[in-house]
């Protein structure tokens, strides 16, 4: 059985997806669940992209130390700089270089002649390998570019110091018969690909990302790059989950699998999922929410007789557990304590006392706490925003079919104390936020509003996201509570929260680099 490494890039071309836009908090907590899925390499940003990145990389190399953590950088010394500062304190530090060599974007993007592309490639890697012990080589349009110049330019890069060659199809253009045949020439062509580890990196424009990815591997990759959901630039990465469970399923069929924890699955899906606001479709493959429903009479006849019939694997093997009523409003601390832990609650005291808190209210209303709601409340109280500027302490909304509605709000805004507004809109939704704008100083642009519930059922708690434009600056939010109203205020003031919290950020750099 070969073992196939897995190299996430959710925290790259994942957060490259349109819209998303994470914050430091949000990217340690992704990078700390990774490393409880088990993944080989993380990919944690671009450190030379911007200050934030630069952070968020060094914050995640400092601290993860179960994976691998590296970051992107273009074939330039001062991308390289910065990344071994931020990566050099990492368990094993490593660099993702690339350069493109496809023709159109030799001719192009880079003005460059293929000759100059090997002479750059090889002195970056070079520069690279005086730092870093680990570095990884990418081929940007690969599956573009001729593969006798890919075979020349490899074998270069490889006694250069390269110790993982990619290859990605940046375009989505290629197919398994023709990613297979790509990943076999040149194991063949190229005389020193033993000292390297071949890799895949595929993009999912015309569906065929994860059918790429596994032909890949048949064909001598032995690390396949990916993103959790499948989130990435434009129709996105191939996606982790997708390939993983291929893997493991069909190891009779592909002779290979990955060392991950697949029961970390789920919850790694539903926080990414919460915390880029991109919601995962119910017929998603593994951690949709139909992934295990079966709705034939037919289909649930058989699975009642024997699983197998309709089933070809348990929803446990992922992570969803059968077992979704976990708890009620009499539990108590400590088996709600229990349960979150097991959850993956790894949080302080007062976060505990905070998620206890909402959890008895939310019992109050609902009958059935489910794992899907405590997952909610965790995810809200553990991955706040570093500062609230504002909060909302009450909202009133007076709405009738012959009325003009309106909304009264009150925030709590620690550094004038509270603050009253009211404000009519044509619908609820739009009173509450032309209230919330009077009150922040807007103006603010709502660019985007979408609004789930978490399991379903009349009192099922409702999940926000907004993504708005403030102060110049496009920013999303997301707020969860059993009534969509409150749900809506509170996501578009997460939103207004991260937008103030960003501009300190930066004009605070701005001071440091001026002083
Ligand atoms: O798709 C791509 O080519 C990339 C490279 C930077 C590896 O993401
Ligand atoms: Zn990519």
């Amino acid at each position: 059985m070969r073992k196939i490494n897995v190299f996430d890039t959710t925290l790259r071309d994942g957060e490259q997806s349109a819209g998303v836009n994470l914050n430091f908090e949000e990217k340690l907590e992704i990078a700390k669940q990774l490393e409880r899925l088990g993944v080989d390499v993380m990919e944690a940003g671009f450190p030379a992209s911007s200050q934030g990145d630069f952070r968020s990389v060094q914050a995640i190399a400092n601290t993860v130390k179960g994976s691998s953590v590296t970051g992107l950088a273009r074939s330039v010394t001062n991308d390289i700089d910065v990344a071994w500062e931020a990566l050099k304190n990492s368990a094993e530090p490593r660099i993702h270089v690339f350069l493109a060599t496809s023709p159109i974007h030799m001719t192009y993007k880079l003005r460059m002649t293929p000759d100059e592309v090997v002479r750059t490639a090889v002195e970056s890697v070079k520069y690279a390998k005086a730092k870093f012990p680990q570095v990884q080589w990418s081929a940007e349009d690969a599956s573009r570019s001729e593969l006798p110049f890919l075979a020349t330019i490899i074998e270069a890069v490889i006694d250069a110091g390269a110790t993982v060659i990619n290859l990605p199809d940046t375009v989505g253009y290629t197919t398994p018969h023709e990613i297979g045949n790509m990943f076999r020439y040149l194991t063949e062509n190229v005389p020193n690909i033993d000292r390297a580890i071949l890799s895949t990196h595929n993009h999912d424009d015309l569906g065929m990302a994860v059918a790429n990815s596994l032909a890949a591997i048949q064909n001598g990759a032995g690390q396949v790059e990916c993103t959790m959901n499948g989130i990435g630039e434009r129709a996105g990465n191939a996606s982790l989950e997708e390939i993983a469970v291929a893997l493991n399923i069909r190891k009779d069929h592909y002779q290979a699998d990955t060392g991950l924890t697949l029961k970390e699955i789920k919850r790694s899906s539903s926080l990414v999922s919460k915390l880029t606001g991109m919601i995962v479709p119910s017929n998603k493959a593994v951690v949709g929410a139909n992934a295990f429903a079966h709705e034939s009479g037919i289909h649930q006849d058989g699975v009642l007789k024997n699983k197998e019939t309709y089933e070809i694997f348990t929803p446990e093997l992922v992570g969803v557990s059968s077992n979704r009523m976990v708890l009620g409003k009499h539990s108590g601390r400590h088996a709600f304590k229990e349960k979150i832990v097991e959850l993956g609650f790894n949080g302080t005291e007062d976060q505990l006392q905070t998620i206890f808190k909402a959890f008895k209210d939310l019992a109050d209303k609902k009958k059935d706490v489910t794992e899907d709601d405590l997952f909610a409340l965790m995810t809200e109280a553990t991955v706040g925003e570093a500062v609230a500027h504002y909060e909302l302490e009450a909202l009133q909304v007076n709405y009738g079919t012959n009325n003009i509605p309106t909304a009264t709000i009150t925030l709590n805004v620690p550094s004038e104390g509270t603050i009253q507004e009211a404000a009519t809109g044509s619908g609820s939704v739009e009173a509450i936020y032309n209230t919330l704008e009077r009150m922040i100083d807007g103006p603010v642009i709502l660019e985007d509003y979408r609004i789930q519930s978490i399991n379903g059922g009349r009192d099922a708690l409702a999940e926000v996201f907004v993504k708005i434009q403030y102060d110049g600056v496009e920013s999303t939010g997301r707020g969860t509570a059993h009534d969509v109203l409150e749900a809506s205020a509170k996501a578009y003031i997460h939103a207004i929260n991260r937008t103030i919290n960003r501009r300190a950020y930066n004009a605070e750099r701005m001071k440091q680099l001026n002083a």
